[in-house]
């Protein structure tokens, strides 16, 4: 097996470094935020740092790169505290991928991918209509990771959008029926495909499958 050291991760050429420290720590969740400046400019962004923190409150949070240049999706959500994230489908990975291109703030990612702008419930922030599943945030705090300048930005979980056959009666969503994909380092989307679905583990008892009537 490949070992690699500090000194070895000193010594990479940057770009290789960025690959294979995104990538090492496993797949991460593939999500565009969107956002609106104050003076009414839609923005999306693909984020793959959003991460679930705790169901009640219902709280997301997500790491927003150093502000030392323009960062408009931080930005708006200072100015307007509210965003969504929305999950990127399969069918749309092309388009999700190039909202990381450094766009004006005034040229929105929207009208330059041909994703959709949708408003739904009196919602300040725009949704990606072409997302299966959308959730809309309140900015709630922040805090500063002071060993590398990002930021850590905590909101609240305000609505939740989706079809109703990817619910299962216990309230779990099947992501793989939904088409969500995952993010292999900074730049390889997957579509994960559902293995297997276990009851709570306890101590000394046999792992329990919700599928299968055998234990595994
Ligand atoms: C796959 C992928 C994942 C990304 N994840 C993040 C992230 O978690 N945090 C972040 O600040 N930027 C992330 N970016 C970079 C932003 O998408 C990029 O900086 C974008 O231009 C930000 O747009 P904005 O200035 O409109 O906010 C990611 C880029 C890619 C391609």
């Amino acid at each position: 097996m490949k070992h690699v050291s500090p000194d070895d991760i000193g010594r990479m050429e940057k770009i290789f470094r960025l690959n294979l420290i995104n990538s090492c720590t496993g797949y991460k969740s593939a999500n565009l935020i969107a956002s609106k400046s104050k003076t009414g400019n839609p923005n999306v962004a693909v984020f793959s740092s959003v991460t679930h923190l705790g169901s009640n409150p219902a709280m997301l949070g997500f790491v927003a790169r150093p502000l030392s240049v323009a960062r408009n999706t931080y930005k708006n959500i200072k100015e307007t505290f509210y965003f969504t994230v929305n999950h990127i489908h399969e069918k749309m990975i092309e388009q999700a991928h190039q909202t990381a291109a450094k766009y004006d703030e005034e040229i929105s990612e929207f009208h330059k991918t041909g994703l959709t702008e949708q408003y739904l419930d009196d919602f300040q922030a725009p949704y990606v209509e072409q997302s299966e599943i959308k959730i809309g945030c309140k900015y709630l705090n922040e805090y500063a990771i002071k060993e590398n300048d990002t930021v850590l930005v905590i909101a609240s979980i305000e609505h939740i959008y989706f079809d109703e056959s990817i619910q299962m009666p216990d309230g779990w969503l099947r992501l793989d029926d939904a088409g969500t994909v995952a993010i292999d380092g900074l730049d390889g989307y997957s579509l994960p495909s559902l293995l297997d679905r276990f009851h709570y583990a306890r101590p000394d008892e046999e792992v329990k499958s919700f599928f299968k009537n055998e234990t595994t």
